[in-house]
């Protein structure tokens, strides 16, 4: 069978969709035939070895598929053939808080990824498929719809609440749409006036341009009567904190989730000064993978795939992620 595979260096040249052994369901884990796969900012930094630079080679790429379960393990009854499932990104966090005991492994790093035509996985990190939604669509939640989930739950958004969201890439479109489906008010940046329209489209309360007006924390603050938001989406990381603790109101909360825009210090002056909760987010457990299938389920939510790639044209794949031209999510059908 097929995978996507960091050979045995790093960088996108060395990265390439090649044959390994078909894999067999042990006890306790399930064989899936995964037949779509979705990128993440994370595999554009595993590949070029800016994640974990002593990550052993070769390495399977990729957190993120659904699929079709074709065998089982013995022991397992929580699956059986013809069910439609997707992996959660950390195996061994069914539920409860995060520790060290359920950070690892994650696919793609410390084990084998899933961007491979067949998967054998542990039976406890899958979740089902929402009805309404084809394989490509589902491919897109393991990693960027949970970490999107959590962040916008841990930090109470609701009805009442305005969100402020950067960038239209995976985990902000995500953002987006649960900060809809939560009742909540949601701004976003974007480095193009037309995805700002597209966000508008969507759901968007407004949208500025970073590139054009980069005082988006002022325009922030103007969107939201000079208070500033209940809650930023941080993605862009040490690059963009400073201005996202002045966009978020006193008292306000940022969820730190990633390292797009670079840079590596921050003034931490304003999170005391004006008491705003910086939290960190990693993903999220299989119990909110759940709870947010359900009001994807209940409110009919479609995830927003930018570009279906055939599996074979993976590594353009990457390299159209690696671009930033899209929309939402880059999706790979096997
Ligand atoms: N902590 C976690 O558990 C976790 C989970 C998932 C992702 N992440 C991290 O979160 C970040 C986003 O991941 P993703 O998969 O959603 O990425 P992505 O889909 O590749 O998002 C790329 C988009 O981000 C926007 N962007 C880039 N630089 C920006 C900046 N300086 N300010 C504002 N927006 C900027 C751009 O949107 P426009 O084209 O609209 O400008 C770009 O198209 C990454 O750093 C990733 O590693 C962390």
């Amino acid at each position: 069978m097929k995978a996507l595979v960091i050979q045995t260096a790093f960088g996108l040249e060395n990265l390439a969709v090649v044959d390994r052994p078909e894999p067999t369901p042990a006890p306790g884990r399930v064989l899936v035939d995964v037949r779509a796969a979705s990128l993440n900012f994370r595999d554009l930094l595993i590949a070029k070895g800016q994640y974990n630079p002593k990550l052993a080679l070769p390495r399977v790429l990729g957190s993120d598929a659904a699929g079709e379960v074709i065998a089982v393990g013995a022991g397992v009854t929580r699956w059986k053939p013809g069910d439609r499932v997707m992996n959660t990104f950390m195996p061994n966090w069914a539920d409860g808080p995060i520790s060290d005991a359920v950070t690892k492994p994650t696919y793609g790093n410390d084990i084998d990824g899933v961007f491979a035509e067949r998967v054998a996985v542990d039976a406890g990190g899958l979740v089902e498929v929402a009805p309404h939604l084809t394989f490509e669509e589902a491919a897109t939640l393991p990693c960027a719809a949970v970490t999107a989930w959590n962040a916008l739950t841990a930090a109470n958004t609701g009805p009442g609440t305005t969100v402020l969201l950067q960038g239209t890439g995976g985990v902000s479109i995500f953002a987006l749409q649960f900060a809809n489906a939560l009742g909540a008010r949601a701004l976003i940046t974007s480095g193009h006036d037309d995805k700002l329209a597209r966000a508008r489209s969507l759901g968007a309360d407004a949208g500025t341009n970073y590139k054009t007006s980069p005082d988006w924390d002022k325009w922030a603050r103007q969107q939201t009567g000079g208070t500033g938001a209940d809650v930023v989406v941080e993605v862009g990381g040490a690059g963009t904190l400073d201005r996202s603790l002045k966009a978020v109101r006193t008292g306000g909360h940022v969820a730190l989730i990633g390292v797009l825009a670079g840079g590596n210090a921050f003034n931490p002056l304003p999170v005391l000064m004006r008491a705003v909760r910086l939290q960190g987010v990693f993903v999220g457990s299989r119990a909110m993978f759940e709870a947010m299938n359900g009001v994807i389920a209940e409110k009919q939510i479609r995830p927003v795939v930018d570009r279906v790639f055939p599996f074979a044209d993976a590594v353009a794949a990457v390299k159209y992620m690696e671009s930033g031209s899209h929309f939402g999510k880059v999706v790979m059908k096997m």
